[in-house]
């Protein structure tokens, strides 16, 4: 990939783990697969700790049914597809589902898919992945064919777990899925410590607020606080009322940034939280979450615990250098999205010890430097 025009579409792509096989690119089942997929991405950053799970009808050739699962509690993408379906007065009798992950065969806050698509008449499912759950895991494909119903399993299958890497993880380990973002010189430097000198250039900025957008939790050092006085919310792709719901977290053990610092400020959706391991003077509007100390500041791991029990499926970590490192040293980051400027930022490199088992995942370049995502 080059020199590659940063649309919101291809920012968003690349945001949650893309690029994502083109439909127009893919043949036969494929295709559908490719559609299912676009609709599962609408859910990503909405739907957690369950999968933004994509489904699309097809009858004839045609597409008569969409859906995505968006918010936990709320219908699966295939009762949103048959609903959808519905809407439009098609009759999915007779028709084809496909799945980005293995229909649900369990009762959770919503009734199994499996018998949704075999009431109303679906012939054929086609999955693109199947859910490790320990309640599922081929369990629903079991169910499926008991039914009559002709199963296809692995279409786009590498792109659909990679889509789910997410909800994978959340099931094996019960950790959130961590994403790291930084923006540093062509010296790997984050520029002089204490002031703000790289100026990320604006389709980076694009790319960040996609990052921002696709997670349910944003985690900053303090120093990060200090040094640039962020406010942490959601901007992209239009500059109006916060669209996305997530937590901001800042790490301020000891409670020193001081009340005035915008981070604080509320927003509506966007709730803010000081991670702390002491009783510091109480910030009005601000949540303490209390996390046992570790090394020179808080366990992380226990950050994330926490998260995750707050419903978040998707964390994004953005800087600074020290918790950056912190992060990485104990192999907690799933994947870092790396901007390597043309221009030093003039500061001390940074040791990022990244795993040796990472592998670039994909590339893009601008006249201004070099973007990367590895995991
Ligand atoms: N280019 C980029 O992408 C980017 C992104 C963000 C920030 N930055 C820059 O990075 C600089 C700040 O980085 P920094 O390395 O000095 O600080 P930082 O990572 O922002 O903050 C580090 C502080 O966070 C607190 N903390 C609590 N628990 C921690 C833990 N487990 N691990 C690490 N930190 C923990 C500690 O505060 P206590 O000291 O209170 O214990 C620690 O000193 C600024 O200049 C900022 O502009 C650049
Ligand atoms: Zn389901």
């Amino acid at each position: 990939m080059s020199d590659l025009e940063l649309t919101p579409d291809v920012a968003w792509a690349l945001a949650t783990g893309g690029p994502w096989p083109e439909p127009a690119a893919q043949e036969g089942d494929a295709h559908f697969m490719a559609m299912a997929l676009q609709e599962g991405l609408k859910g990503v950053g909405l739907a957690s700790p369950n999968p933004p799970v994509g489904c699309v009808l097809v009858k004839a050739g045609r597409i008569i049914g969409s859906g995505v699962h968006t918010r936990a509690g709320d219908p699966h993408g295939e009762v949103m597809a048959l609903r959808d379906a519905e809407a439009r007065d098609e009759d999915p009798a007779g028709s084809t589902a496909y799945v980005t992950l293995e229909p649900c065969c369990h009762h959770g806050r919503t009734g199994p898919c499996t018998v949704a698509l075999a009431q109303s008449g679906v012939v054929r499912v086609v999955v693109g992945v199947r859910d490790p759950n320990p309640r599922v895991d081929g369990g629903g494909l079991a169910i499926l064919r008991s039914q009559g119903i002709a199963v296809e399993e692995g279409v786009l299958g590498e792109a659909c777990a990679r889509f789910h890497a997410p909800f994978f993880k959340h099931i094996r380990t019960g950790l959130p899925w961590v994403t790291l973002k930084l923006a540093l010189g062509s010296d790997g430097s984050l520029g002089p410590p204490g002031r703000t000198t790289l100026v990320t250039p604006p389709e980076v900025q694009h790319l960040a607020h996609a990052l921002r957008r696709a997670s349910e939790a944003l985690v900053v050092g303090r120093h990060t606080i200090e040094v640039d006085d962020p406010q942490l919310t959601d901007r992209w792709p239009a500059p109006t009322a916060p669209h996305r719901s997530f937590a901001r977290v800042v790490m301020d053990e000891a409670g020193r940034i001081p009340p005035t610092a915008r981070v604080w400020g509320p927003v509506a959706g966007q709730p803010v939280f000081r991670a702390v391991t002491s009783d510091p003077v109480p910030l009005r509007g601000v949540a303490d979450l209390h996390l046992p100390p570790e090394g020179r500041g808080c366990s992380l791991r226990h950050l994330l615990y926490e998260l995750a029990a707050m419903g978040v499926g998707r964390v994004l970590v953005e800087g600074g250098g020290t918790l950056a490192a912190g992060f990485l040293a104990q192999g907690l980051v799933d994947e870092f999205h790396r901007f390597q400027s043309d221009l030093p930022a003039l500061g001390p490199p940074l040791e990022l010890p990244l795993p040796a088992a990472w592998r670039l995942d994909s590339a893009a370049r601008w006249p201004t430097g070099r973007w990367e995502a590895w995991r």
